[in-house]
């Protein structure tokens, strides 16, 4: 069973429980080859602290010391290891070697003989050059072999691979089947010969059209991925599992592992690296160290930047900055920067699990952040949500952040004249009602400009001016007195929570209590009621239960809405948080961090608070905090 802890977009910290362990993810899986440990599994675990391994069951099968020991001891006996050992099934064998004297039935047996913890089907590894229709056939004997090892896995948590090349619509399909099935685990197979040919674009597609399909509750493990430089972008995309053969591969021929590519210890003009495994030596000494010890040097060297790129990217999740990391990883070699941009044409689908707001300001790093979703949202709620309140506008350029702050009087001038000032930015045109939510005003962008930006403004600012009809004005700041906070406590209620609930809940006198230090908004109330609080961090409102109470009749179910079932409702009432396991209905329009109303089967009010995951994911997890709330709202009985 998986849980998530913290989560930014599609990136996620979380739990897997597995009978023997708990494997927190991110994680990276050594890979042990069960003839030739470079480092012992106990080592990996009590010193790297690797809490999870994958090894070969069909390695070990195959040689009889090995199998018998494995049968009489477990393999965590045979491997000396106390954490979850994952085991392969043979596949990348046959991948690499041909044909494999194994059926899938015995191989799955063996894996749970051994008491393997995640044992993996034997699923086909469809290489990137078959046809669409030879890889659609193998799709599904890989599919009908899930089946068969989800019968009899027993215990054993199962990984049920998905393949289906480069075709999305197969990958997506099998994704789907696979989410049907009873396995635990959703390893993306046959991508080792796109990462061997840095076909990094292609990869990027892989992983999303792969991700369409499966459950997501269900940890993704990317297979054969264990360079450091792509665990970030990998993770951004919703990768949860890693494994590494090449810690030791690469060690072998004396290339050391760096987050920005590798070094060949030949063209090495010192050791750069103060890692415990390069510290005790310089350069020459490393150099003059005999093979197969310079070998185990340069492998632990390679599973220290793994650990230590594993806990960065954990730490970015949890900061909210995994897209500035992976945006400063992806340089690192043109490839890894195609990938990045072509993760910007699949601004959709992030833009699901995309948060409302973040807790730091966003940073562009170059026009590849031009691709995050949070553009692809302003461009779309600000066509479509906002609501000029004027026909002609001035444009006006951008001077600081909040533009309120730097421009606050030639603001006010221009609206007291009937015309709408419109500031020109990198997400295109800002109206002064707009100017303090995320991340208009919680970002960071260079001093000097770059073309592609600045193409990004003025297409911006036209189809803005378009999609509203406006006209230019030839109006120019002039004095005047207006108060714009009017205006905003709409344009952030309809920006936030679309045109309907807007006039729900703005619907009477509106009295606005306004911070005497900032001047920005603190509290909405209509006709004395307080029904909505602005956050000073981001812009954005928290709902309060009076707000709710004037949604909840207008708004048809299931808007702004998670059900929860009868069991719950008590505790929720309590202002408890919404579980998953307890939520039977939700708004598919959610997005993480939303403002919800909590209710009843029969749609009564029973608490709100902030969602912390999609739709899709509140149905799908049996574990883990659906709504965080704030405040319950006790039965009227
Ligand atoms: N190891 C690397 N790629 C694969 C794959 O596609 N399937 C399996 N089972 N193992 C792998
Ligand atoms: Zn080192």
């Amino acid at each position: 069973m998986f849980e998530i802890v913290k989560r930014d977009g599609l990136a996620r910290i979380g739990v897997l429980h597995t009978p023997r362990a708990k494997l927190e993810t991110p994680a990276l899986l050594p890979v042990i080859n069960p003839k030739l440990a470079t480092v012992s599994p106990s080592e990996l675990y009590h010193h790297f602290g690797f809490k999870g391994l994958i090894t070969n069951s069909y390695i070990i099968r195959n040689s009889e010391t090995l199998r018998e020991r494995a049968l009489a001891e477990g393999l965590h006996g045979l491997l000396d290891y106390p954490g979850v050992v994952m085991t392969d099934s043979g596949t990348f064998q046959s991948h690499m070697y041909g044909e494999v004297e194994v059926s899938n039935e015995e191989i799955i047996g063996f894996q749970r003989s051994v008491g393997s913890d995640i044992g993996t089907v034997l699923d086909i590894f469809a290489e990137p050059y078959w046809t669409e229709e030879q890889t659609a056939a193998s799709v599904e004997i890989t599919l009908q072999r899930t089946e068969e090892a989800a019968a009899m896995k027993g215990d054993m948590m199962l990984a049920g691979v998905v393949q289906g090349s480069v075709y999305p619509r197969l990958r997506e399909d099998c994704g789907s089947s696979m989410a049907a099935m009873e396995v635990d685990v959703h390893p993306i197979g046959g991508v080792v010969p796109l990462m061997e040919q840095y076909r990094y674009r292609e990869l990027v597609d892989v992983i999303v059209s792969s991700k369409k399909g499966m459950s997501p509750a269900r940890p993704v493990h990317l297979f054969g991925a264990g360079h450091p430089m792509l665990i970030a972008l990998a993770t951004l995309l919703g990768c949860d599992m890693f494994d590494s053969a090449s810690y030791a591969k690469f060690a072998r021929d004396d290339r050391l592992m760096f987050v920005d590519g590798t070094a060949r210890l030949q063209d090495m003009h010192g050791l750069e690296c103060d890692c415990p495994a390069c510290g005790v030596h310089d350069l020459e000494s490393l150099r003059g160290l005999p093979s197969k010890e310079r070998g185990a040097v340069i492998a632990r060297h390679n599973l220290y930047e793994l650990k230590k790129e594993m806990a960065r990217v954990r730490r970015a999740i949890s900061e909210g900055t995994l897209w500035e990391l992976t945006e400063s990883r992806c340089r690192a070699h043109p490839a890894l920067l195609d990938g990045l941009r072509r993760v910007g044409d699949h601004a959709d689908f992030l833009e699901r699990h995309e948060p409302l707001s973040r807790d730091g300001a966003m940073f562009y790093t170059g026009p590849e952040t031009l691709g995050r979703p949070v553009f692809q949202r302003y461009h779309q709620r600000s066509r479509h949500r906002y609501q000029p309140p004027f026909a002609e506008y001035v444009q006006l350029e951008e001077r600081g952040k909040p533009h309120g702050r730097y421009q606050g009087e030639d603001f006010q001038s221009l609206l007291s004249q009937g015309a709408l000032p419109l500031v020109r930015t990198v997400f295109g045109a800002v109206p002064p009602e707009l100017d303090e939510i995320y991340p208009l005003a919680q970002s960071l962008f260079p001093g000097l400009s770059d073309g592609d930006a600045e193409t990004s403004a003025d297409a911006g600012m036209e189809s803005f001016v378009a999609a509203h009809g406006l006209a230019r004005s030839g109006k120019i700041p002039a004095g005047g007195d207006y108060d714009v906070n009017a205006l905003r406590a709409v344009a952030v209620a309809r920006y936030q929570f679309g045109d309907e609930a807007a006039s729900l809940l703005l619907d009477g006198p509106l009295e606005l209590v306004v911070s005497r230090k900032t001047g920005k908004i603190r509290n909405v109330l209509v006709a004395g009621e307080h029904v909505l609080s602005m956050r000073a961090s981001d812009g954005f409102y928290t709902l309060r239960p009076e707000g709710a109470a004037k949604l909840i009749g207008g708004l048809e179910a299931p808007t702004m809405r998670v059900t929860v079932m009868d069991d719950a409702v008590p505790f929720n009432r309590e202002g408890r948080n919404v579980f998953c396991a307890f939520v039977s209905d939700c708004d598919p329009e959610t997005r993480p961090m939303d403002e919800v109303m909590v209710v009843s089967a029969d749609d009564e009010l029973v608490a709100v608070g902030r969602a912390m995951m999609t739709m899709d994911e509140m149905l799908a997890f049996s574990k883990g905090v659906a709504v965080k709330t704030r405040d319950g709202v006790p039965s009227k009985g």
